[in-house]
């Protein structure tokens, strides 16, 4: 029985990963090498809950008692107690290998490592544990508490009880689960990303302008939102990232990232969390 979740970074994954299972009814406790980003955290979980009072979608005691549920801490010591764990650190492959295990050395025997990962290998993180029956991907999408797909995929060594687990608590998190192979960029940024980069071409290419390719995705596709707004929104050094993890794992040349592309994150135009990406804010 799955009562204490473990959750390893505070950033903007971890702290809606935290909230989401506080909600469900779990205890949390949700780590970080930096007490700032568990204070910030904690902020955001408080300013979130608020909203669903505001709106009559929780009750103030549920909220309160959502509140009471989560426990932060600066040490990983803290999630020998947890029945099953979040990992949601920078992505970067070499410090998730090294915390899959170290986490593997510290978790009780049956609990399950996963990771939010957006496209690192499920099953390299399998490898740095003894237990990669137990290693598996539980890709939340941004902002967690409001999306409701879970995508879960699956390692080369994970078992299929691993991930009945895994989506039998998407469920009791009211999301809905989807399972996926490990390939590079699993199933949502396989097809999301080159839809991106497709758009960055079309822009350095002149065929139209930012506004141009949003606006036809909009209303000629229905996206609730256009390409580049996504990317800005998302950051554009995190499309490189992924669009140059599609390349050099699937190998194909039009999975290329565009030069454009490049060249804004060179310069430093990340989106919105410079200030300036494809628009200024
Ligand atoms: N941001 C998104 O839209 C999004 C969507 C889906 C998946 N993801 C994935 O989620 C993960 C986290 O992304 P994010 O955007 O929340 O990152 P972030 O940079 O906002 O947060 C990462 C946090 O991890 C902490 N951290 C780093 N190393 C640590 C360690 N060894 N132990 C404990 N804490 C550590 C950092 O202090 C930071 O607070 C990444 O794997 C990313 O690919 C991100």
């Amino acid at each position: 029985m799955i009562k204490v979740v473990g959750v390893v970074g505070a950033g903007t994954m971890g702290n809606g990963i935290a909230q989401v299972f506080v909600q469900a009814g779990f205890s949390v406790r949700l780590v970080d090498v930096a007490q700032p980003m568990l204070d910030r955290a904690r902020g955001s979980i408080d300013k979130s809950l608020a909203k669903f009072v505001e709106k009559g979608k929780l009750s103030a005691a549920d909220r309160d008692a959502a509140l009471g549920r989560l426990t932060t801490a600066t040490s990983i010591d803290e999630l020998a107690a947890a029945d099953y764990v979040v990992e949601a650190i920078v992505e970067n492959p070499e410090a998730k290998r090294n915390l899959f295990q170290k986490l593997d050395a510290l978790a009780k025997p049956g609990v399950i490592l996963s990771s939010n990962t957006s496209s690192i290998s499920i099953t390299t993180l399998g490898a740095a544990t003894r237990r990669p029956d137990k290693v598996l991907g539980m890709h939340f999408m941004n902002p967690v508490p409001l999306m409701t797909l879970v995508e879960l995929i699956r390692g080369q060594a994970t078992s299929a009880e691993s991930m009945r687990v895994a989506s039998e608590l998407c469920t009791r998190l009211g999301k809905t689960a989807v399972e996926a192979a490990d390939y590079p960029g699993f199933i949502a940024n396989r097809v999301l990303m080159p839809m991106i980069n497709e758009a960055v071409f079309a822009v350095m290419e002149g065929v139209g302008t930012p506004e141009a390719v949003d606006t036809v995705m909009k209303l000629g596709m229905n996206h609730p939102m256009g390409p580049l707004t996504l990317a800005d929104f998302i950051g554009l050094d995190v499309c490189l990232a992924i669009m140059t993890v599609l390349h050099d794992g699937l190998g194909d040349p039009k999975y290329r990232p565009c030069p454009l592309l490049r060249r804004m994150v060179a310069a430093g135009h990340l989106g919105r969390k410079s200030g300036q990406g494809f628009y200024t804010y």
